[in-house]
């Protein structure tokens, strides 16, 4: 994430190292780090071949994948502009104009521009009169924090964020900051594979792999909100996801696509 003297991304440096244990290294050029099955990603505003070989070397690691690319290239090849989804403008942090948002995207998932993010985006901007006052929210996979923030902007008192990328996490904490937000905002460190945080909330909103999805409709105690907000999955995955709905799941209030994604909006709001 941003840290100064950087107000926003140019380059992007990607190391990718074997091994889980790596500790993050200080550095002043150091945009983020995660693990992921045994692998520890490293990313940096600027080249760091040296000190990247050093940690391998005091690490005993291998470093197996490296690369640079534009910001624009790993943001999906287009550049991070403000956008406006019913009554809120979300901008990146470094845009100097009004919004109801800022993010900084960082290297994660969440600047607002995949067509999954955007579909629930709307959809919680379509359904929040339907929302009781003050509501509450789960965002299950919650990236950079977006719908998160979202989620507050339009009335909810209380949502919590979890993740199960640590760089994801703190993505999501430093932009509920940016945006007055932290009393509303708890982000939770965790992987929704083992342990399914409380769901008796007013809004569930996932964006997730359809696989992910279809576990989570397994679990009767997911089934436990007003309103779900599922996105994430393509025409192929939906076949798979609806055979995974309970025997009586809440009653579909809307199913729209963009670009071949799919949202489903269920409830009873
Ligand atoms: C498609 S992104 C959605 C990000 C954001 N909510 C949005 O709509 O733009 C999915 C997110 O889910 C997270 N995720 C995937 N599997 C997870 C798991 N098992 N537990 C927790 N988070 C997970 C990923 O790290 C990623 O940030």
């Amino acid at each position: 994430m941003l840290k100064p003297p950087y107000t926003r991304y140019d380059r992007i440096y990607t190391y990718h190292v074997d091994g889980s244990t790596l500790p993050a290294p200080y550095d002043p050029d150091l945009i983020g780090t995660w693990e992921e099955d045994d692998k520890t990603i490293l990313i940096f505003h600027r080249p760091k071949d040296e000190l990247v070989r050093e940690l391998c070397r005091k690490h005993s690691c291998r470093l197996f994948y490296q690369a640079d690319l534009d910001y624009a290239d790993w943001e999906m090849g287009r550049e991070v502009v403000p956008f406006t989804v019913g009554p809120l403008t979300i901008a990146p942090v470094w845009d100097p104009g009004e919004a109801d948002i800022r993010i900084d995207p960082s290297v994660v998932f969440g600047n607002g521009f995949h067509p999954s993010t955007r579909l629930c985006l709307q959809s919680l901007v379509n359904y929040r009169t339907g929302l009781p006052q003050n509501f509450t929210g789960l965002d299950l996979g919650c990236g950079t924090g977006l719908l998160s923030i979202a989620a507050v902007r339009l009335g909810g008192s209380s949502v919590m964020a979890v993740d199960h990328n640590s760089l994801a996490c703190a993505v999501a904490q430093q932009n509920g900051a940016y945006n007055n937000a932290v009393d509303n905002i708890h982000v939770k460190c965790m992987d929704i594979r083992q342990e399914l945080p409380a769901t008796g909330v007013d809004v569930i909103m996932a964006n997730l792999h359809h696989e992910l999805l279809a576990e989570l409709f397994r679990e009767p105690a997911f089934w436990q909100a007003g309103l779900y907000i599922i996105s994430g999955f393509m025409p192929g995955g939906e076949e798979q996801l609806l055979a995974s709905l309970p025997a009586a799941p809440p009653p579909f209030l809307d199913r729209r696509r963009l670009d071949k994604w799919c949202v489903w909006v269920l409830g009873h709001v």
